[in-house]
């Protein structure tokens, strides 16, 4: 694996290859990675990751500073999964030398709810990066995983409205055993705390079987799910049931039809903020 740090280094070696695979991270690789990389390994070659913290997505009150930064370690993983041809790991500099006037705003409807009223600007800075980064690697297909749903809605509306020439791939969210979603986050918690994270995971599928067992109430469910977290000690900001194809608010007649659903979540945990989701749809 080729480890680059500009631009023009990537260019380089990227010259003439038009089936290349691309999977963004902001680097404390874990299983999940690894399994995106194998991903992209199917759907084009070469593949090419990238490690970059990008300040923009994070709030100013946010994890930026104590994000892990653990490059040693993830060229490590990924040299022994021999899926990378290039690593661009770029510095701020490399990637923001001059402030970033020109931003990606998605719009309201996709960018401002759920993730986007918690953290007004984090779909921006995706946006933004994501779209600075296609353009630096030209890739032919990328990788995301589901576990970021909305991010996953958002740069596929990207590339749709600005007709990016890139496909998107979904990656199903990997979990641990109990059932915990695979995050760099959940390295800030406690023992105590991973113990009790996968109630999170746990809760959605109550959700699922409430809504399938004939629950048509949604607000009444979210709010239950939201009480029982607060009730064991966490702090949430959304539990929410939407289309999968919007993120809006099911009908009441879509309940029946068999509207592919998705309930997604976020709650504090102590320090740590956790997401989640779980698509499902009612007859199956
Ligand atoms: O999902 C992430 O790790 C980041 O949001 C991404 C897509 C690499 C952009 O910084």
């Amino acid at each position: 694996m080729k480890v680059v740090h500009s631009i023009e280094e990537l260019r380089d070696q990227l010259r003439g290859q038009l089936r290349v695979a691309f999977v963004p991270t902001m680097g404390n690789l874990h299983a999940a990675h690894l399994s995106l990389m194998r991903l992209a390994r199917q759907h084009g070659d070469p593949v090419v990751a990238s490690i970059f913290v990008n300040r923009l997505q994070f709030g100013p009150n946010e994890d930026f500073d104590r994000y892990p930064r653990t490059l040693m370690d993830d060229i490590q993983k990924l040299e022994g999964e021999r899926d990378v041809y290039v690593l661009f790991a770029p510095d701020e500099r490399e990637l923001y030398p001059e402030p970033q006037n020109f931003r990606i705003q998605p719009g309201d409807s996709l960018g401002q709810i759920l993730e986007g009223a918690f953290r007004p600007d984090f779909f921006m800075g995706v946006s933004t990066v994501v779209l600075k980064l296609f353009s630096c690697v030209q890739p032919r297909v990328a990788v995301f995983g589901k576990k970021d749903y909305q991010q996953l809605m958002v740069v596929r509306a990207m590339c749709r409205q600005f007709q990016l020439p890139v496909e998107i791939l979904a990656h199903e969210t990997v979990r641990d055993p109990d059932g915990l979603a695979l995050s760099s986050r959940n390295r800030y918690l406690s023992p105590e705390e991973r113990t009790e994270a996968p109630t999170l995971y746990g809760l959605l599928q109550q959700v699922r079987d409430t809504v399938r067992q004939g629950q048509r109430d949604l607000p009444v469910i979210e709010a239950h799910v939201m009480q029982t977290l607060s009730s064991r000690g966490w702090d949430p900001d959304y539990v929410a049931v939407r289309r999968q194809r919007d993120l809006q608010p099911p009908k009441p007649d879509e309940l029946d039809t068999g509207e592919p659903l998705v309930v997604l979540a976020a709650a504090r945990l102590g320090a740590t903020r956790l997401i989640d989701n779980l698509e499902f749809d009612v007859l199956r």
